[in-house]
C-alpha cells in the first residue's frame, strides 16, 4: 500500500492531537511502524512556521489584520509542505498533520469572515493540487468548545475567540465537509473510548479499501 497523506481538523480542544495519537496507533496495528510516520502541526512544524505560530497565538498582537493572519497561515503552510510533508511523502513515509488546510478555510473564511472565494483562489495558486489522502473533522458544538477551553485556563490569542467566531467557523467546516467525501466526520462530542473506536474503525476499513 502507497503512503498516504492524513489530517484531523476541529474547533479548538476538540480532541485533535488525541487523535493524532490513536491514528499512528491504528497504524501501528496495521503493520506501519512508527520509522515510517511523521506527525506535523499547523501552523508550525518547521522553524519558520514555529515563529509564525507564536506571532498566531501571542495575545499581545491582537491587532493582526485578518487577511494578514491568513497569510501567515499560508507561508507557514508551504513551509510545511515543501520541507517537510512533501519530501516525507517522497521516501515513502505516512505523514499525520494535526490541522492544515481545511482550518484555514473554517477560521478564516468563516470565523474571520473573509469568505471561501479568496481562500480558494490563493489555495490554488500556493498550494495547486497538493491535498490529503484523508482528512477526519473531530465535530463538537461551540458551546462544548469553550467548555473545554474554560478548562484548560490560560488561553491563546485565537483560544479567547467568541462563541460566535467558534459558530461561525464550524459551520463553515460542516459546509465545506458536505461537498468533499474526502473529509470525514466524527462525533467529538462522545466520549473519548466512542471517539477512539469511531477513528479505528473508520481507519481500518479505509486503510483496507487503498
Ligand atoms: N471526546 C472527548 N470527551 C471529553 N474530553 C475530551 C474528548 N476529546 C478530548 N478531550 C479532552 O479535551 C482536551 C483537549 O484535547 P486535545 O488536546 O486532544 O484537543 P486538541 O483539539 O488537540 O486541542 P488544542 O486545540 O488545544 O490543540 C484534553 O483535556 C482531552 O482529554
Ligand atoms: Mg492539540
Amino acid at each position: 500500500m502507497k503512503n498516504k497523506f492524513i489530517t484531523i481538523e476541529g474547533l479548538e480542544s476538540s480532541g485533535k492531537t488525541t487523535a493524532c495519537d490513536i491514528i499512528v496507533k491504528t497504524l501501528n496495528e496495521y503493520g506501519i511502524h512508527n520509522e515510517n510516520i511523521i506527525i506535523t502541526r499547523e501552523p508550525g512544524g518547521t522553524p519558520v512556521g514555529e515563529s509564525l505560530r507564536n506571532i498566531i497565538k501571542d495575545r499581545n498582537n491582537e491587532h493582526i489584520s485578518y487577511k494578514t493572519e491568513l497569510l501567515i497561515m499560508y507561508a507557514a503552510r508551504v513551509e510545511l509542505i515543501e520541507n517537510v510533508i512533501k519530501p516525507a511523502l517522497n521516501i515513502g513515509q505516512w505523514v499525520i498533520s494535526d490541522r492544515h488546510d481545511l482550518s484555514s478555510q473554517a477560521y478564516q473564511g468563516g470565523g474571520r469572515c473573509l469568505g471561501l472565494k479568496m481562500i480558494n483562489k490563493l489555495r490554488g495558486m500556493i498550494l495547486g493540487s497538493f491535498y490529503p489522502d484523508l482528512t477526519f473533522y473531530l465535530d463538537i458544538t461551540a458551546d462544548i468548545c469553550l467548555k473545554r477551553l474554560q478548562i484548560k485556563g490560560k488561553l491563546d490569542r485565537i483560544e479567547q475567540e467568541s462563541l460566535h467566531f467558534f459558530e461561525r467557523t464550524r459551520n463553515y467546516y460542516l459546509k465545506i465537509i458536505k461537498q468533499d467525501n474526502s473529509i470525514v466526520l466524527i462525533d467529538a462530542t462522545q466520549s473519548l473510548d466512542k471517539v477512539r473506536e469511531n477513528l479505528k474503525n473508520f481507519l481500518f476499513d479505509w486503510l483496507k479499501k487503498q
